[in-house]
């Protein structure tokens, strides 16, 4: 009984990853890891009505007081922007500003709308500094499904 409770509650939360990703041309930091809650498995499944955590944990190579989160969904080849608010250090996605040298958590989420098609695709996160130069970028696998 406690058994089929705890695998129920598995399900419903799910695990956090740490996944395998691509860089994508970071400039400004070195991505330690990147994290998606929940992701069982990899290409992780994002579900439809549901948020999913993101988590990069990089290395600043640079200063920035500003910060900007710019996302994409690449669809056969395509990269169609995906609507997340920008500003990292208003919405407390990282602690600004960012110092040279120091190891910086930046945490966020995306809502998986049920309008999103089940489709596959790749989500290409940019987080950008002062002159528009990407602190980290990189590119992970998913899943949309319901
Ligand atoms: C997703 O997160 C936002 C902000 O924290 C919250 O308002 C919303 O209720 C969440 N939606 C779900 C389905 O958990
Ligand atoms: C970065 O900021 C730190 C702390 O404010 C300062 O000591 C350092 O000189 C700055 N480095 C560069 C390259 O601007």
């Amino acid at each position: 009984m406690i058994k089929i409770i705890i695998i129920a509650t598995l399900c419903v939360f799910g695990y956090a990853k740490t996944v395998t990703f691509k860089d994508c041309g970071s400039v400004g930091g070195t991505i330690n890891s990147v994290t998606v809650d929940p992701c069982d498995a990899e290409p992780c499944v994002l579900h439809h009505g549901t948020n999913i955590s993101m988590g990069i944990n990089f290395a600043a190579k640079e200063n920035t007081t500003t910060a900007k989160t710019v996302v994409h969904g690449i669809i056969g080849g395509v990269p169609v922007p995906f609507p997340v608010p920008a500003d990292c250090c208003a919405n407390h996605n990282l602690e600004c500003p960012v110092v040279a040298g120091t190891t910086v958590q930046y945490n966020n989420y995306v809502y998986c709308s049920p309008d999103y098609p089940k489709i596959r695709l790749a989500v290409k996160w940019e987080v950008q500094d002062d002159n528009g130069k990407d602190l980290f970028c990189f590119i992970v696998p998913v899943s949309i499904a319901d």
